[in-house]
């Protein structure tokens, strides 16, 4: 794909990465993704916002070179993460001129990770601008969006807010635009989930600062670009701010069909009540779907069945990103089988401890669930509902 214009001297000159299917070698991309950067053109002026990932420099280079770019004056630098500042050590070398423009974290981290030279760059305020004669760049520290370092920048005449991961989806598409809207909300919302979720309270700090702002378009380095921000920025308001849903997501796993039982039963309990609920086998889940799902979820209940005396190794992966995601949970609880010890109530305890919510009394049964077990995850199930009707979510 080359450049394409979006505003008079305006141009997405990115990368789309059709075949991508990892991400950090942790997170599974299903529709692929684009490494973002645009290129804007004012008078004899020029500066390069972002950068693609080091894989994919010589289509950032092609699509320079297909616009004829002689000279770039300014690379700006949102993010250090090597997704998007990968090709910068080419782009200084084609231009040497160039100078990398960003705030004094990020400075220290593409020194870090790129060996850019320091002369090479320089730091701005939170703030500051420059101008590239009749184009005004506003740059706008936003820290934690999702590592320290991070900023957005503002096209002040135009009305485009650039914010690299922030706003993003990892979605390979030939559309510019975001135009298939349902697609679009999927894709940012898992990715939103992946990335941007343990830092929501920052975020909502943050985006005070943008408030107010006028925002014609957002131009993340992931995905489409949004030309009707109010539809990001709507959902943004429900992921960062909003009570979780009348929602349980249950995490399984079951060996030999005791556990899975359980979870049968207990589904049907709490769809009896109107809480809706979301299983996941793990033995085959997509973990970027489970992620999704705890954007609104109020209440998770793992199922597991005990291994050498501890949670099934899938369970405990799960667990811990749970943990570290940090949604807006307020419950959980543990059901489970047994075959003659067990250790799980105690680990699950501990392990999202950090999430500081309620853990419900846990189900563990010895074997194969019997007529008071069933009757255990009735109770259960009316507790979960009791919580969410007292919190408004029902
Ligand atoms: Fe898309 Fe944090 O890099």
């Amino acid at each position: 794909m080359g450049p394409r214009a979006i505003k008079d001297g305006v141009y997405w000159v990115g990368a789309i990465d059709w075949d991508r299917r990892l991400f950090d070698e942790l997170i599974p991309l299903p529709d692929g993704t684009s490494y973002n950067a645009y290129l804007i053109v004012s008078g004899d002026r020029t500066a390069l916002i972002d950068t693609v990932d080091s894989s994919m420099t010589n289509i950032l280079l092609r699509n320079l070179r297909e616009l004829d770019v002689k000279r770039v004056d300014y690379v700006i630098i949102n993010h250090a993460e090597q997704d998007h500042s990968g090709a910068l050590p080419a782009i200084l070398n084609l231009y040497s001129d160039a100078k990398v423009i960003t705030t004094s974290r990020c400075k220290e981290m593409l020194t870090d990770l790129l060996l850019i030279p320091e002369d090479r760059i320089w730091t701005v305020k939170d703030g500051e601008t420059i101008s590239l004669g009749d184009k005004t760049l506003e740059f706008i520290h936003f820290p934690w969006v999702h590592w320290p370092e991070t900023m957005l920048t503002y096209l002040r005449e135009d009305a485009i807010l650039f914010t690299c991961d922030l706003f993003g989806s990892h979605l390979a598409t030939s559309d510019l635009y975001a135009t298939d809207e349902m697609k679009v909300y999927e894709a940012a919302k898992r990715y939103y989930a992946e990335i941007m979720m343990p830092f929501r309270t920052v975020i909502q700090r943050n985006m005070e600062k943008i408030r107010g702002l006028r925002v014609d378009l957002i131009a993340p380095s992931h995905g489409p670009v949004y030309h009707k921000p109010k539809f990001i920025f709507e959902a943004y308001q429900d992921w960062v701010y909003n009570p979780p849903k009348n929602l349980v997501i249950l995490p399984y796993i079951s060996m030999h069909g005791s556990t899975k039982a359980m979870v049968d039963h207990l589904v049907s309990a709490l769809i009896k009540r109107g809480v809706g609920v979301q299983q996941f086998n793990l033995s085959r889940a997509d973990i970027g779907k489970l992620a999704a799902a705890l954007v609104d979820a109020a209440t998770v209940v793992i199922a597991s069945p005990t291994v050498l005396g501890g949670l099934h190794p899938k369970i405990v992966y799960a667990v811990h990103l749970i943990s570290a995601l940090r949604p807006k949970v307020m419950f959980a609880a543990l059901i489970g089988s047994y075959g003659w010890g067990t250790t799980v109530a105690q680990q699950i305890t501990q392990m999202l401890s950090p999430l500081k919510i309620e853990i419900l009394e846990p189900i563990l049964v010895k074997g194969y669930p019997r007529e008071e077990t069933f009757k255990a995850l009735e109770r259960l199930a009316g507790e979960i509902f009791e919580r969410h009707k007292r919190h408004g979510l029902i």
